[in-house]
């Protein structure tokens, strides 16, 4: 399948999207989301696709932010109609049962930075730039970020973020707990393919499970969310994975997994 926005490969058992608009800094417009959402259903749906990649063409950006000119001269009932962003939560977010990984490359601003921040977690290169700098353009994060971004990194910086528009290096958002990993430059996609394969190796349904339960963290009290995980925790006792699991581990072997 091929795309007018972004490129997408399979790399075995894990999906690579690039977004692939870098004479506009990879800014994400209504043709962007249409294709990601095309290519995460194909994802989603492909029972020999573990992971997925998501990382941005060219030297610059992984994306700039939602695309200011789309946006510009559009009046506000259109956004509020057209329930403008949500798409972006219900389909990468809500209906991506599969994990993926955000690979920063470069300026993740605004919608960029909230795109990051809907993956399951975010590998940075070291010319990686997080920023949420809608007030420059009166207006605020749309796609998650205030929400996200807080629960990153905590009130503090992500308040005085939101506040100036300034900007976090790599260092400071590994630091800060936005990042899971910071990765030399040239070697990010590489390394983030084989993250994904590492991930895209484990039983398919305990993947799906261990994200389940780590978002359920962000979204109920503590003690809701334990009960969740010890829930979720026996229902995976009963796969066949988990016989075979265990059985690896005690004959000293790897396993071998059917997704059930
Ligand atoms: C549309 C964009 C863009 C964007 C960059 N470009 N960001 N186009 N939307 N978000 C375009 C520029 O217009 C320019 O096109 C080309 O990409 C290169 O950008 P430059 O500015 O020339 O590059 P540089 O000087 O290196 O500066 C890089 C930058 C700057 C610091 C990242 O581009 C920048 O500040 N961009 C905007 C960042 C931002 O405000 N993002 C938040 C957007 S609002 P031309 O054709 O001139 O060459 C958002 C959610 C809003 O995301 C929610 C509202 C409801």
């Amino acid at each position: 399948m091929s795309y007018e926005t972004i490129t997408v490969e399979q790399r075995d058992n894990v999906t690579l999207v690039t977004l692939n608009r870098p004479q506009a800094l990879n800014a994400l417009n209504s043709s962007v989301l249409e294709d990601l959402i095309d290519a995460f259903a194909a994802f989603e749906a492909d029972d020999g696709q573990g992971c997925l990649v998501l990382t941005g063409a060219g030297e610059k950006a992984f994306a700039a932010g939602a695309d200011i000119k789309e946006m510009a001269d559009k009046p506000a009932a259109d956004f509020y109609n057209e329930d403008f962003f949500a798409r972006w939560t219900s389909h990468l977010v809500k209906a991506t049962r599969k994990p993926w990984i955000a690979a920063v490359n470069g300026f993740a601003l605004g919608g960029g930075c909230e795109l990051a921040m809907m993956a399951d977690f975010i590998l940075a290169s070291d010319k990686a730039k997080f920023g949420q700098p809608e007030i420059k353009l009166g207006v605020a994060p749309g796609m998650g970020g205030s929400q996200r971004l807080t629960r990153a990194v905590g009130k503090a910086k992500a308040m005085e973020m939101c506040l100036t528009g300034r900007m976090m290096g790599a260092e400071e958002a590994e630091r800060s707990g936005l990042v899971a990993r910071i990765v030399p430059h040239e070697d990010l996609v590489e390394d983030a393919v084989k993250t994904a394969k590492t991930i895209a190796g484990m039983p398919p349904m305990a993947a799906k499970v261990n994200k389940e339960m780590v978002n359920a963290a962000y979204e109920t009290f503590l003690d809701q969310g334990v009960l969740h995980e010890r829930r979720l925790f026996q229902i995976l006792t009963a796969t066949e994975d988990k016989v075979e699991g265990m059985t690896a581990f005690i004959e000293k072997r790897e396993g071998e997994w059917k997704g059930k």
